[in-house]
C-alpha cells in the first residue's frame, strides 16, 4: 500500500475517495472523539499548540480535532502530512471549506519537514510510524497518538471475504526506544452499515480489498447490511 518508490505513493485516489464518504458519514466518530477527548486534555493551553498527523489519509482526524477544540480555549497549530498526494488534496480542498487553518502537505513519515524539537503532539493514526524521526520533531516530554487495529477489528467482514478465518493481524503498539508507553485504552464498538456503498467504500480503504480473492470481493459487494465490530487501540508514548 506505501509504495514509497512508485511515482504515485501511498493510498490511491480510489482509496481515498472511499474513505472520505466513510468517514464523513461518521462510521469512526467513537474513534476520532476518543482522539481529540485525549489530545485536548493534555495539549498546552497558554500558548499556540502544534501538531501533526503523519499519514493523515484525508485530514478526517485534524478536522474533527479542530471542531473539539473550537470552544476549550486551545490555539492550535495544525500539520497533515502524507505520502499519498490524493490524501493531501482531499484534505487540503475539504479544509478549505472551513478556512485555511492547518497546513497540508505531501511528505513521508521517514523525512518530516520539521524542524527538530517543535512539537507538542504528533498523531500517527491507522499509519505507518518511524519512531526515530517522529521523537526527533517532538519535544522532550510531549506525546505521540497512535491509533491501531485491535484483534476483533472488522472480524465479521473478514469471516465473509477469506475462505478460512483468519487469524487477527493484530498491530501491537511496540515499546519504541526514543518513548516511554503511557496507556492504552480500547475503543470497541458495533456498527450497523446497511447499504452496499458503504459496505463497498470500507472494504476499499483497508488492506483486505487487496489482499481477498475476487470471490471475497464479490461476496462483499452482494452484501446489502452488515453488522461489524470496530476495534481500535489508542496509545500515548511520552518522548523522553
Ligand atoms: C490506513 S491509511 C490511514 C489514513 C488516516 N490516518 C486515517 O486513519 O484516516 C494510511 C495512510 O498512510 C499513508 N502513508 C503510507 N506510507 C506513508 C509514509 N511513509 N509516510 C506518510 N504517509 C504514509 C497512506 O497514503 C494513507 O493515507
Amino acid at each position: 500500500m506505501q509504495k514509497k518508490r512508485s511515482a504515485d505513493p501511498g493510498d490511491s485516489k480510489m482509496m481515498v475517495a472511499a474513505r472520505q464518504r466513510f468517514l464523513n458519514a461518521g462510521h469512526y466518530q467513537p474513534i476520532a472523539d476518543a482522539l481529540s477527548r485525549t489530545v485536548l486534555a493534555e495539549l498546552p493551553t497558554n500558548t499556540t499548540a502544534s501538531c501533526l498527523d503523519a499519514g493523515c489519509g484525508e485530514g478526517y482526524y485534524l478536522r474533527q480535532l479542530r471542531t473539539a477544540a473550537g470552544g476549550d480555549g486551545h490555539s492550535l497549530a495544525l500539520m497533515g502530512l502524507d505520502i499519498s498526494k490524493w490524501a493531501v488534496l482531499s484534505a487540503a480542498k475539504q479544509a478549505a471549506t472551513i478556512s485555511p487553518w492547518a497546513n497540508w502537505v505531501v511528505g513521508s513519515n521517514a523525512n518530516l519537514p520539521v524542524l527538530s524539537n517543535t512539537l507538542n503532539g504528533l498523531l500517527c493514526i491507522f499509519g505507518f510510524p518511524v519512531y526515530s524521526e517522529f521523537a526527533r520533531v517532538l519535544k522532550p516530554g510531549s506525546i505521540l497518538y497512535q491509533v491501531d487495529t485491535g484483534p476483533d477489528h472488522l472480524r465479521e467482514l473478514r469471516d465473509i471475504i477469506y475462505p478460512r478465518i483468519r487469524p487477527a493481524r493484530t498491530v501491537e503498539p511496540q515499546q519504541p526506544a526514543e518513548f516511554t508507553h503511557r496507556s492504552s485504552i480500547s475503543i470497541h464498538y458495533r456498527l450497523t452499515l446497511t447499504d452496499t456503498a458503504a459496505i463497498a467504500d470500507l472494504l476499499a480503504m483497508t488492506p483486505h480489498l487487496y489482499r481477498t480473492t475476487a470471490e471475497g470481493r464479490a461476496k462483499a459487494s452482494a452484501l446489502t447490511t452488515l453488522e461489524v465490530t470496530v476495534d481500535a487501540i489508542l496509545s500515548r508514548f511520552e518522548r523522553h
